[in-house]
């Protein structure tokens, strides 16, 4: 009895707190610039006029709900990128990706996502926030499973990449990922095309993460384990009203999708395009 209260209250506080980012993360780029805080509870990357930082996760997932709250750059972004990504490794990798592009104080950050499949990306879409990134911590979710990929923002849908391989269009099944983020400087780019510079007397530059949850099948020596919450986002995909919501969304704060950028393919578009709802 004691043990099962114990085990329910140990479950209780991970939910509450999120996992320990000294057991799930190193910090793998930039030195004393990717910092681990308050007994694991907050993680923080920085960058500065010599080098941005990064860090990756310890475990490798197959398949997953995986939650992080971050809280982006405040003021003065512009020319700054922090991705924050799933991903395999070797030239046929799969990737699922965030990347928040940072902007003026007061102007939009660009939320750009993107997937990649055998090492092939190019499956772009943008979004602008319907909040300030920048003031408060958020929850990035990444839901991906053997139907569907969905990216949602405060249990907010914002793309849903479904698995149609029965019609010839690759989707990420095979690989297992680990969990990366970084934050680097990439002003040629960026912000409004890379018009935007960063202003270096604004740095050090510094993004937070807190309330790590990662609900996922974990790859470990050749064999994958999936816990017993599994089932909350193994069967998961967009249903109803949530689909409405998304379509609402995408009419309002998209700004760029792939499948409408007929100039960029000029052999025609993708073959998801012809069927994304
Ligand atoms: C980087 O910034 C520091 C602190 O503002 C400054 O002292 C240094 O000269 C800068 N270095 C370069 C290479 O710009
Ligand atoms: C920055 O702000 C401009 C002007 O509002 C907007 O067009 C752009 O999408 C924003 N984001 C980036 C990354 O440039």
């Amino acid at each position: 009895m004691m043990m099962i209260i114990l085990v329910l209250l140990v479950a209780l506080l991970k939910g509450v707190c999120g996992e320990n980012f000294d057991e799930e993360f190193k910090i793998t780029w930039g030195n004393e610039r990717g910092k681990i805080i308050n007994s694991g509870q907050l993680l923080t990357l920085t960058l500065d006029n010599i080098s941005g930082s990064g860090f990756e996760s310890n475990k490798e997932y197959h398949f997953g709900r995986i939650d992080m709250q971050i809280k982006l750059i405040p003021g003065n972004s512009a020319g700054t990128v922090t991705a924050y990504y799933l991903s395999s490794k070797g030239e046929t990798h799969d990737e699922i990706d965030y990347e928040f592009l940072g902007n003026l104080t007061g102007q939009p950050y660009t939320i750009h996502t993107n997937i990649y499949v055998n090492g092939k990306g190019e499956r772009e879409q943008q979004f602008h926030l319907w909040f300030d990134p920048t003031t408060d911590f958020h929850t990035y979710s990444i839901i991906w499973n053997p139907q569907t990929i969905i990216f949602s923002i405060d249990e907010t849908p914002i793309r849903e990449f479904k698995n149609r391989e029965s019609m010839g269009i690759p989707f990420p099944k095979t690989q297992a990922m680990k969990l990366y983020s970084s934050l680097w400087n990439a002003d040629q780019w960026a912000t409004q095309g890379g018009r935007v510079k960063t202003d270096w007397t604004q740095a050090p530059f510094s993004s937070s993460y807190r309330n790590f949850k990662p609900n996922a099948c974990i790859r470990a020596a050749g064999r994958t384990s999936c816990g017993p919450r599994a089932f909350a986002w193994m069967s998961r995909k967009l249903v109803g009203l949530e689909l409405n919501r998304l379509k609402w969304l995408r009419r309002n704060y998209m700004i760029y999708n792939y499948c409408t950028d007929t100039k960029r393919f000029p052999q025609g578009l993708p073959k998801e395009c012809s069927v994304q709802d």
